[in-house]
């Protein structure tokens, strides 16, 4: 890949060229509608130039904040769920790995009403210090509120009313809401999560950035990826634009005989990031009974339970595989003087080679097998390669979902399970 480029896509083995030209004049349609703001949902593009437009104050508070809470506690508590949580926890185990060793234990909490997890927590937390995060737009989401009462409860019994006052942070909307009215009353530090910004586009915002910035990573830097994505994918020729090249052959995908898109890692610590695609593209496109079907695996681990299937299966899927050339950390396969495993050929090797070979190996047979494939190749995944990356989704699935003939940014669907569920627990006006 070349220097200058942060991401490679490589759309060869899924689709030819011609074909993707073929959507140049919808394409610059829609990407005027998106600029000028005059397509459905276009109150909620607030995202599309946040990187440049954010709000520098609070990301200097953010900073400072995190800074003390670093200091101050063994745990920081995120009580959020969907659009609340998912990114944050996408880009802390992306940047700082499944066992981090340095700063605050980050947990991930409200996004279940599991008995058993929320149980182990409550008496785990009862072991450390903590401080807490809760973040929900509207504030009334149920999941979030009854873990927020939980810990809340319990961490005014830990430090006293007066401190927990200190160690609660929250993220929602910047006037209305349980949650707004709730942290002006006791005087929580709060951070806006904005009217123009819906949750699966809101990891840029405060949602986003305090957990990470307490996490230990550089959200200025995070930031300057999204806008340098932003600038970099602005232009709507799809001889240059890559981003919406990608868009554009997921639309020919769906129409072509697939019905799911398989994100794919090669790393463990890049499987949350399968579970925000999952959100952002579920929830933005899957509308009047359309859309692709996102889903997501982490191979080599799930060549061994989905490959069989990829491989051999009902030919419905293509996979869109995000690949990391440079791991941050290495092993090398020991020397064994037995050898009885046979692994001897591979001493010395990095684990980063084998995983490698996994790869263009598992490349060659699924599109043999009849899976298109598209990769996004990148050099190495920092906090400013994570913000292109997000970045780049964002704006794919805008396009992709206009392309689709749907709004990319309401989830009218998602209410109906609550409104039965609420009548069912009984609330009222249910
Ligand atoms: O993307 C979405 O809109 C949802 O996933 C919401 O983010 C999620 O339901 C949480 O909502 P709230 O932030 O209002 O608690």
């Amino acid at each position: 890949m070349k220097k200058e480029d942060v991401l490679k896509v490589n759309l060869d083995k899924a689709i030819e060229k011609d074909k993707i030209l073929s959507y140049q004049e919808k394409v610059s349609e829609i990407d005027k509608g998106i600029k000028d703001k005059s397509l459905a949902g276009n109150d909620f593009l607030g995202w599309s130039d946040y990187p440049l437009t954010y709000n520098k104050k609070e990301a200097k508070q953010i900073i400072k904040d995190a800074k003390r809470v670093r200091k101050e506690v063994e745990v920081l508590v995120v009580c959020g769920i969907g659009g609340s949580y998912l990114g944050a926890r996408a880009a802390i185990e992306a940047l700082k790995g499944l066992k981090p060793s340095d700063g605050p234990e980050i947990i991930f909490f409200g996004n279940t009403f599991s008995p058993n997890y929320t149980n182990q927590i409550i008496e785990y937390l009862k072991t450390k210090t903590f401080a807490i995060n809760v973040i929900s737009k509207s504030g009334t989401t149920t999941e979030t509120s009854i873990a927020f009462r939980l810990v809340k409860d319990l961490l005014e019994k830990k430090v006293g009313k007066e401190k927990a006052r200190e160690l609660i942070f929250a993220t929602t909307d910047k006037e209305k809401g349980a949650l707004k009215t709730l942290a002006s009353k006791e005087g929580y530090q709060t951070y806006v999560l904005p009217d123009d910004v819906g949750g699966r586009y809101s990891v840029f915002t405060a949602v986003g950035l305090f957990p990470m910035a307490v996490a230990g990573i550089d959200i200025e830097d995070f930031l300057k990826g999204a806008k340098d994505s932003m600038t970099r994918y602005s232009n709507p020729d799809l001889k240059e634009n890559e981003c919406y090249q990608y868009a554009v052959t997921r639309d020919y995908m769906y129409h072509n005989g697939k019905s799911v898109e398989m994100f794919v890692t090669y790393e463990l610590q890049y499987t949350q990031i399968g579970e925000w695609l999952k959100q952002l593209f579920g929830e933005s496109e899957g509308k009047g009974k359309k859309a692709l079907l996102p889903t997501s695996a982490t191979f080599s681990t799930d060549l061994h339970s989905l490959g069989q299937f990829i491989q051999d299966g009902s030919p419905i899927l293509f996979e869109t595989i995000l690949y990391v050339n440079n791991p941050k950390l290495n092993t090398k396969v020991p020397h064994d003087e037995q050898d009885l495993d046979g692994l001897n050929y591979l001493e010395d090797k990095e684990l980063s080679y084998v995983n490698r070979k996994a790869y263009e190996g598992t490349l060659e047979a699924h599109v043999s097998g009849g899976v298109p494939c598209i990769t996004i190749e990148m050099d190495k995944l920092d906090s400013y390669t994570l913000g292109y990356l997000f970045y780049f989704f964002m704006r794919a699935v805008a396009l992709s979902g206009y392309l689709l003939e749907v709004n990319p940014f309401d989830q009218p669907g998602v209410e109906i399970y609550k409104k039965n569920m609420f009548h069912l627990l009984g609330k009222k006006g249910y």
